[in-house]
């Protein structure tokens, strides 16, 4: 059964945020000169200190190899692993902890179900149906396996506020859809898209469901099962947590049906010249050495958050969006929105008229202000919006309010330098 999450009742995040900001060095630093106002959270997160401690302990105490030695090291290594695994699967609401798979992030969890999915349940007349906000890892893959499968693309056009054509989906989801891949919040425009109701019609017409949720996980709780997802794929450097650790949740009688990905060590029960039996998931979807020390810090960077609560993270992120939204239009002249969708996480993507998005991004860096600026690996959604690049600031949950009013001014900076 599925359990709801009580809504938090604490008070908001924002009078802990001196707190807050004190666990996280970084943002304590000066960048040429300025105070560092890091607005970059949608590419990768800082770590607090409880996740450097915790991936140091890891390694200067418990350092060996999981699954392998009956020594103590080995099983300390060992339990400390799997220990990680049952906190990713509390975090996302799973049933057990079979169902998740540790892998290095997104893109890898999003290239381990194109490979087995393409390899089960693709070909001709058995279509991928994407959206026109996928990040390129939710493109590529699927497009390498259509190639191979014979299997078609079909894509979910979106509408100008940034939100999916959700008519144009209900015609595009048909019984000829195998497999329907979706972002869950669109990293390049912010748009939080109705999974839940789509896992559902995905069902219905009995195609598996992906959602990439690397944007999503930080910003909000997610529970895969209130979500209806086959498989749900996230990173931990987005969460807080280290890089090059990320977990894919997978149904647990789908990961069962699905053949290996990649082979080596671990993921195997017998081996013999004549062939070789696989292990039962998640172990057959983790060959050689996973990154153990990566998933140690990954479950402290879940217990931060939600010690903070998922709830008032997401309100005290609503609240600055809200803020900076009506202080940018307000503010800067000639500022174009790149996706206003109603529902919508810490996300900014934005033009100004006249100057380049690069360049606001290097006058910004001079202020102390990091935002990313280019395509942000969706290339579909600047084509669709006719613009080039776009600059992007997002948010955290140590973002302030004084934060988005340091924007502000380096954006007047920017126009008064180069517009
Ligand atoms: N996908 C990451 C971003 O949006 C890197 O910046």
């Amino acid at each position: 059964m599925t359990t709801i999450s009580s809504p938090d009742a604490r008070a908001p995040l924002a009078a802990e945020l001196p707190t807050i900001r004190a666990a996280y060095p970084a943002l304590g630093r000066r960048v040429h000169g300025k105070p560092l106002v890091y607005l970059d959270n949608a590419a990768t997160t800082h770590k607090p200190l409880a996740v450097l401690d915790a991936e140091r302990e890891q390694a200067m105490w418990h350092n060996a190899n999981v699954h392998r030695g009956v020594h103590l090291l080995s099983q300390e290594a060992t339990e400390r692993y799997e220990a990680a695994r049952s906190t990713v699967r509390s975090f996302l609401g799973a049933a057990e902890d079979r169902e998740i798979v540790f892998v290095r992030g997104t893109t890898e969890a999003l290239n381990l179900a194109t490979a087995t999915l393409a390899a089960t349940r693709l070909g001709p007349g058995r279509d991928v149906l994407l959206t026109g906000m996928e990040h390129h890892s939710n493109i590529v893959p699927w497009q390498l396996a259509c190639q191979a499968s014979g299997a078609s693309l079909r894509v979910v056009p979106l509408l100008d506020d940034g939100s999916l054509d959700m008519e144009a989906f209900d015609r595009l989801l048909d019984g000829g859809v195998a497999v329907m891949a979706i972002v869950h919040t669109s990293n390049a425009l912010g748009t939080i898209n109705p999974v839940q109701a789509m896992c559902a019609k995905a069902r219905e017409v009995g195609a598996i469901s992906v959602v990439d949720g690397a944007q999503a996980v930080p910003h909000g709780p997610v529970n895969v099962r209130e979500l209806g997802a086959d498989l749900f794929a996230f990173s931990g450097h987005k969460v807080y947590g280290p890089t090059g650790i990320g977990a894919l949740y997978g149904r647990a009688e789908l990961l069962e049906s699905l053949p290996p990905w990649q082979g080596g060590g671990d993921m195997i029960r017998t081996v013999t010249f004549e062939g070789s039996t696989w292990a039962e998931p998640p172990a057959r979807f983790e060959a050689g050495t996973p990154n153990i020390t990566g998933a140690v810090g990954l479950a402290a960077a879940l217990d931060h958050v939600t010690g903070l609560g998922m709830d008032r993270i997401a309100a005290h992120e609503a609240d600055l969006l809200t803020y900076a939204t009506g202080r940018l239009l307000a503010d800067i002249p000639g500022i174009n929105l790149i996706g206003t969708a109603p529902a919508k996480a810490g996300v900014i993507s934005f033009t100004l008229d006249g100057i380049h998005p690069h360049d606001i991004g290097t006058v910004l860096d001079h202020e102390g202000i990091a935002i990313r600026t280019g395509h942000h690996c969706a290339q579909p959604v600047m084509d669709r919006y006719g613009v080039p690049a776009t600059a992007r600031a997002s948010f955290g949950l140590y973002t302030t309010r004084e934060e988005v009013d340091a924007l502000v001014v380096g954006l007047r900076r920017v126009q008064e330098m180069l517009g």
